[in-house]
């Protein structure tokens, strides 16, 4: 595992570059976090305070923020991060058993990291997750957020220790598998130009859509005002519309409550008259 360096001059000018993107510099916290981690392993107070600096907001702020989203971490992460999806329908397919196995061939516990053997290549951080939306493919895992699909004791074993190997690991829907940090990076908003690798939803997963395809059935039309808000020029103009379009409807379902209310009781009608 890569120590700890301190940010660097570079990374504070990316941390900025993130914060520019936004109309709210604030709204640029979540992936300046992601930015952090990617060069130090985890959240560092120094990681806090530079975001705190660039945002002219508190360091609590930031911290509070650090310190709610499980995706930050406060301890530093190995090179490949294993989420063990222990939600419902995960644990009753065969993610409660792989959880304890991974547990018992790694000798950690959740949200720990191995240590380095000499033979290691890679170290791996173990940690149970929640529902990833990926329960058609039930038991999951999650590799620096890359699905692993379908997966048994046996290949979740057979999974650690390739990484650990430093063997080239593929994701079940087919990207490579980067290091933690990469994956990191990616997630702060910088193109590592594979975000086409791999399809985006397996067979599984696209069932209903194959089954709505033979019934002849099709979503509804987009409104005419939906339409409008597509082809408004600027975000203002979008949210303006939006208020326009909330306000009339609003109006409307006043007028049919009351409509309703006056036939449910005329009497009714007649105080609000
Ligand atoms: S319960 Fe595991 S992905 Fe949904």
């Amino acid at each position: 595992m890569t120590q700890t360096q301190g940010l660097t001059e570079t990374t504070r000018d990316e941390l900025r570059e993130i914060a520019a993107r936004y109309p709210q510099a604030r709204s640029g916290l979540l992936p300046m976090l992601h930015l952090v981690q990617s060069t130090e392993g985890r959240i560092t107070p120094e990681g806090i305070e530079a975001c705190a600096e660039i945002l002219d907001i508190s360091a609590a702020e930031v911290s509070g923020v650090a310190t709610f989203y499980t995706m930050y971490k406060r301890k530093p992460v190995g090179d490949y991060h294993v989420g063990v999806c222990t939600n419902t329908l995960c644990a009753v397919m065969g993610g409660d058993v792989i959880f304890e196995r991974l547990k018992e061939h790694l000798d950690v516990g959740n949200d720990e990291t191995t240590d380095r053997r000499p033979e290691d290549k890679a170290s791996i951080t173990l940690e149970h997750i929640e529902c990833n939306a990926a329960c058609d493919y039930a038991p999951v895992l999650m590799v620096n957020w890359e699905f692993m699909d379908d997966m048994t004791p046996q290949s979740a074993t057979q999974l650690v220790d390739d990484l650990r190997e430093g063997k080239e690991v593929r994701s079940t829907r087919g990207p490579k598998i980067c290091t933690w940090r990469e994956a990191e990076r990616v997630l702060a908003g910088f193109n590592d130009g594979l975000a086409d690798e791999g399809p985006s939803a397996g067979p599984a997963s696209l069932v209903g859509l194959e089954i709505a395809r033979e019934r002849g059935w099709t979503a509804p039309e987009s409104s005419d005002r939906h339409a409008e808000l597509a082809a408004a020029a600027t975000p203002e103009a979008a949210a303006e519309e939006a208020d326009t379009s909330r306000a009339e409807t609003e109006t409307k379902v006043d007028e049919s409550s009351a409509d309703t209310l006056h036939e449910d009781n005329p009497a009714k009608g007649d105080e609000a008259k």
